[in-house]
C-alpha cells in the first residue's frame, strides 16, 4: 500500500451516486472498486486487497452498520468511512461508536471525502509501523534471551566440566595405581588377580572417555572474546566445518568442495573463531542454493595474507540488500528460520582476526563472500 495508490471501495446502492464518485475518486489516483450491497462487498473483500471502504448506512438488505461490523470481525486492518444521509447523524455516531474511522453526511464534498480516505490510509499507515517496531523489539528480545540462555549454559557447561576434571583425574590415578600394584610378581598367585586387572583396565578407560568429553566441553564453549592464536591447518579446519553442514547439504543435493592452494596450507589464527566464520559462511550458501547446486571454498595466498572465497550457485543477493547483510537482524529468512546475527557475527570475528571480508553477488548468479586473514604472527 506503501507505494502504490489507495485500494478503496466504494458501497452505495444508487448505481448512478456511486458511479460519479468513483470517477471522481478515480482522478485524483485513488483505486476504485465497487458494491451495490453488504454482500457483494464481503465478497470482492474475500478477493482483493482494500484499505479504505467507504459505505453508504441506509441500503436493501445488510446495511452499512452490519457490514461495517462484518469488516471489524473479518478484516480488523481495514479502515471504513460511513456516508449517511442528510440529517442522519445517529447512524454516524452509532458506526463510530463500532469502530467507523469517521461518518460524512450526504451530499458528499468529494475533496472532504479524499482527505479522509487519505487520513484513515494514515492511520493504517502508523499502526503498520507501529507494528512493524514491535516486531522487530520482539526478535531482538528474543535474540538477547537466547544469547543470555547460551551465556549461561556456556558458564554452567565450563564451571561442570572444570569441577569434574579434578575428581576424574583422582580417579584416574588410583586406578593406575591399582594397575601398577596388580601387575607387581609379588601379587602373582593372588586371587582373581586377572579379574581385578580387568576391572582397573575398564576404570582407566572410562576415565579417559569422560574426560574427553569434559576437554571437549571446555573447548567448546571458550569465550568468543579474545583470540587464542595458534598454527592450524587451514584444510583439516575447512573439512571440519564442511563435515558438520555434510548432511545437510546431502540433502539438498548440494555438493561442498574445497581446494586449499600448497602455499596456505598452515596459518596463524584462532581455529575455533574461525571454524564459526566457515560455518556461517556455508549454511549461508547451502541455504541460497536451496537444492541441487554447488558450493566451492577455495584458499588462495594474496601477499603475505590468505583470501578464502566461500562461493555458491544459489539465489544471489540483490544490491539494495548487498549493503544491509551485515547489519545485525537483517535477514530475508521466514520469521523464526534465521536471526540476522550469523553475518554480523561472522565479520566481527573476521576483524578481530584482524581480516576483512567483502562479498559480490547478481541476482540469479549466486553470491561470493570473500575472507582476507593475515598468514604469519604478526607483532603487536
Ligand atoms: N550466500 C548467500 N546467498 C544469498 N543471500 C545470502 C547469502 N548469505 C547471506 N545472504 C543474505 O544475507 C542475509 C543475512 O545473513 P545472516 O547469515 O546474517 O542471517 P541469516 O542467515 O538470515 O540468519 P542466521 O542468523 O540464522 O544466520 C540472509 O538472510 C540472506 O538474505
Ligand atoms: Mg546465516
Amino acid at each position: 500500500m506503501e507505494n502504490g495508490s489507495i485500494q478503496v471501495l466504494l458501497v452505495d446502492d444508487e448505481e448512478g451516486f456511486r458511479q460519479a464518485i468513483a470517477r471522481r475518486l478515480d482522478r485524483r489516483g485513488l483505486a476504485v472498486r465497487q458494491a451495490e450491497g453488504g454482500e457483494g462487498a464481503l465478497a470482492i473483500l474475500a478477493e482483493s486487497a482494500v484499505d479504505v471502504v467507504v459505505s453508504d448506512v441506509r441500503m436493501p438488505g445488510m446495511d452499512g452498520l452490519e457490514l461495517l461490523d462484518r469488516i471489524k470481525q473479518g478484516y480488523p486492518e481495514i479502515e471504513v468511512i460511513l456516508l449517511t444521509g442528510h440529517a442522519c447523524a445517529d447512524d454516524g455516531v452509532a458506526g463510530i461508536k463500532s469502530g467507523a474511522f469517521d461518518y460524512l453526511c450526504k451530499p458528499i464534498e468529494i475533496d472532504h471525502l479524499t482527505e479522509k480516505i487519505r487520513q484513515a490510509r494514515d492511520k493504517i499507515q502508523r499502526r503498520e509501523e507501529k507494528r512493524r517496531e514491535a516486531e522487530y523489539r520482539r526478535r531482538m528480545e528474543e535474540q538477547m534471551i537466547a544469547t543470555e540462555r547460551l551465556a549461561s549454559l556456556g558458564t554452567l557447561a565450563t564451571g561442570v566440566a572444570h569441577e569434574i576434571n579434578n575428581p576424574l583425574a583422582i580417579i584416574k590415578e588410583a586406578a593406575g595405581w591399582m594397575t601398577l600394584i596388580l601387575n607387581k610378581p609379588e601379587m602373582e598367585g593372588a586371587p582373581r588377580r586377572a579379574d581385578l586387572q580387568n576391572a582397573a583396565g575398564k576404570i582407566e578407560d572410562a576415565v579417559e572417555r569422560a574426560r574427553r568429553i569434559t576437554h571437549q566441553l571446555l573447548g567448546m564453549v571458550r569465550k568468543s572474546e579474545g583470540a587464542d592464536m595458534t598454527d592450524v591447518s587451514l584444510d583439516a579446519l575447512l573439512a571440519e566445518s564442511i563435515a558438520l553442514i555434510y548432511k545437510e547439504a546431502l540433502n539438498r543435493d548440494i555438493e561442498i568442495t574445497r581446494w586449499v592452494d600448497e602455499a596456505v596450507r598452515s596459518i596463524h589464527t584462532d581455529p575455533y573463531q574461525l571454524r564459526q566464520v566457515f560455518i556461517n559462511l556455508i549454511t549461508n550458501a547451502v541455504h541460497a542454493v536451496g537444492k541441487n547446486g554447488r558450493v566451492i571454498v577455495t584458499a588462495q595466498p594474496e601477499g603475505d595474507r590468505v583470501a578464502i572465497t566461500v562461493k555458491d550457485t544459489g539465489e544471489g543477493i540483490p544490491k539494495e540488500h548487498l549493503e544491509r547483510i551485515f547489519e545485525p537482524f537483517f535477514s530475508t529468512k521466514a520469521p523464526g528460520k534465521g536471526t540476522g546475527l550469523g553475518l554480523f557475527v561472522t565479520r566481527n570475528i573476521v576483524e578481530k582476526l584482524g581480516g576483512r571480508i567483502s562479498v559480490e553477488s547478481r541476482v540469479g548468479q549466486g553470491a561470493a563472500f570473500i575472507i582476507e586473514l593475515p598468514r604469519k604472527k604478526t607483532k603487536t
